[in-house]
């Protein structure tokens, strides 16, 4: 038996990666370790969205180097964004990586490792560019690899991601993700078909389909084109599937079928991730985001005329190039204004290989970034412990995710009653006390106190009147 420590940074994307690229190596014999020191293989599945994340990578590859000295047959690996940004840039800041893949060579981990076991030096499978990447062997990676599922990898084994696209076409000027994750392709209506009714049969109760820009979705095959919304119908059939999400959803994608199949079908939960990234029209077109701010609060208000239970959650990027107080301040107005169920906020990173970087300076100083950064936060969570003061004394359906972190981090998960937390339809986090058995059932709990993130409810048990008869009527 041989062991694999991976570590996962990022989005959705590299959570599933890693679940399938752990999959196809315990095809070959390897089991989970989580000591590094233990491990015969160590694989980092990497980020490359913002600096910091490709410095946390780098400095962890630092700690290895004594590790590698010391047993050279350590197999280190370097997957994902970061790998295919970086290339042969991986090996000269960090020698003693052994491995090193993009997001589209995934599936060719195992026999790359075994040629590094066998004597055949360091190894490197990444797309040439971008055309590359839409090649037949990305398009077959996935097709083989997807369907490969370990529940054992997931965060829990009844909630579940399922790829239905590919990269992105969008181009927003700061992003990297264009350039590591090649052209948008969705995949086939029935490969997703198929592998959901694998994760059902596997007993996962919550799917949610991942793409980055995943309301883009768009399959043609001869005269029909599949669209997010019809997937959403059909997947709506399978049984066991009790909860279907999406995410991400990109502003000029939110098309009037996908808010019905969000208000019509009751599987689809009334969550939307759509992210604005600024408030302010001189920043969107500088960031080349394709729409408006008017564009954006006029698809709010449709969201809120449909699907008027909608939980409604964005991303924002503070200190762009450029960035004056008064675009500032008009991001604030549009966080405002949305009541956004939450929001990511990012101090803006130049990342080498985009737009941005070429074209754009980066020109915010440190402390303002960080100043908005803060404000923009306190903001959206004066706003979030509104929104969720409105759900006090309300019943809410949860799926229950096991026991809360405070439970896992004081050890008080020994007996029957523990802490658990669920989440809500609309992704809210609710933490209550009960039975651990009740992990992966849906529960309905009454709300009686918040905080800007959480819920805090009480199991609610029906009482039941037992029926009178007429005698000789009972059965
Ligand atoms: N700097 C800061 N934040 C970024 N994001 C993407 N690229 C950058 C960058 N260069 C943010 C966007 C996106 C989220 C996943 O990460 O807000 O929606
Ligand atoms: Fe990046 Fe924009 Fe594509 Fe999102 S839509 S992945 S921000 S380029």
């Amino acid at each position: 038996m041989k062991r694999l420590y991976i570590e996962t940074v990022g989005c959705q994307m590299n959570v599933l990666d890693s679940e399938m690229v752990v999959a196809s190596l315990r095809k070959r014999g390897y089991e989970l370790e989580r000591d590094e020191a233990s491990a015969d293989v160590l694989l980092f599945n990497t980020c490359s969205v913002r600096e910091q994340a490709e410095n946390k990578t780098y400095s962890a590859l630092g700690r290895l180097r004594s590790l590698k000295k010391a047993n050279p047959d350590k197999i280190i690996g370097v997957m994902g964004c970061m790998a295919q940004k970086d290339q042969q840039l991986v090996f000269d800041r960090a020698p003693y990586v052994d491995l090193v893949v993009g997001p589209g060579q995934l599936s060719r981990i195992p026999d790359l490792i075994d040629q590094v076991a066998a004597g055949h030096g360091k190894q490197m499978a990444v797309s040439l560019g971008r055309k590359d990447a839409a090649n037949e062997e990305v398009r077959r990676s996935h097709e083989t690899f997807d369907p490969l599922r370990d529940p054992t990898m997931r965060p829990t084994p009844f909630q579940a991601y399922l790829r239905i696209q590919i990269g992105c076409d969008k181009f927003c000027t700061y992003c990297i993700v264009p350039s590591t994750r090649g052209p948008e392709q969705g995949r086939p209506p029935q490969q997703i078909y198929d592998e959901a009714r694998i994760l059902a049969d596997q007993g996962c109760k919550e799917i949610t389909l991942i793409g980055q820009t995943v309301n883009s979705y768009r399959y043609k095959s001869g005269e029909s084109t599949t669209r997010l919304s019809d997937l959403l119908v059909n997947l709506s059939e399978i049984d066991g599937i009790k909860r279907l999400k999406f995410v991400t959803n990109y502003p000029k994608d939110m098309t009037n079928d996908l808010l019905a199949a969000v208000r019509d079908l009751p599987k689809v939960s009334p969550y939307l991730h759509v992210p604005a990234q600024s408030g302010s029209n001189t920043v969107l077109t500088r960031m080349k985001r394709g729409y408006s701010v008017e564009d954006y609060r006029e698809m709010m208000a449709r969201i809120y005329e449909m699907v008027p239970d909608a939980a409604v959650t964005s991303d924002f990027i503070v200190g762009f190039c450029g960035e004056t107080e008064a675009d500032f301040e008009a991001t604030k107005q549009l966080v405002s204004d949305c009541r956004f169920k939450n929001s990511f906020i990012f101090k803006y990173s130049e990342r080498p290989g985009t737009k941005g970087a070429e074209l754009l300076a980066d020109d915010i100083p440190f402390d303002v970034k960080h100043r908005r950064n803060n404000e923009l936060l306190e903001l959206q969570n004066r706003i979030s412990e509104q929104e969720n003061q409105k759900f006090l004394g309300q019943r809410v359906e949860v799926l229950v995710e096991g026991p809360s972190s405070r439970a896992v981090s004081r050890g008080e998960v020994e007996g029957d009653l523990v802490q658990l937390t669920g989440r809500t339809p609309c992704d809210r986090i609710v933490v209550f006390d009960g039975n651990r058995r009740l992990t992966g059932e849906l529960v309905q709990l009454a709300i009686y106190e918040c905080a800007p993130h959480t819920l805090f409810g009480a199991i609610v048990t029906e009482h039941v009147t037992p029926k009178l008869l007429p005698l000789g009527q009972g059965a």
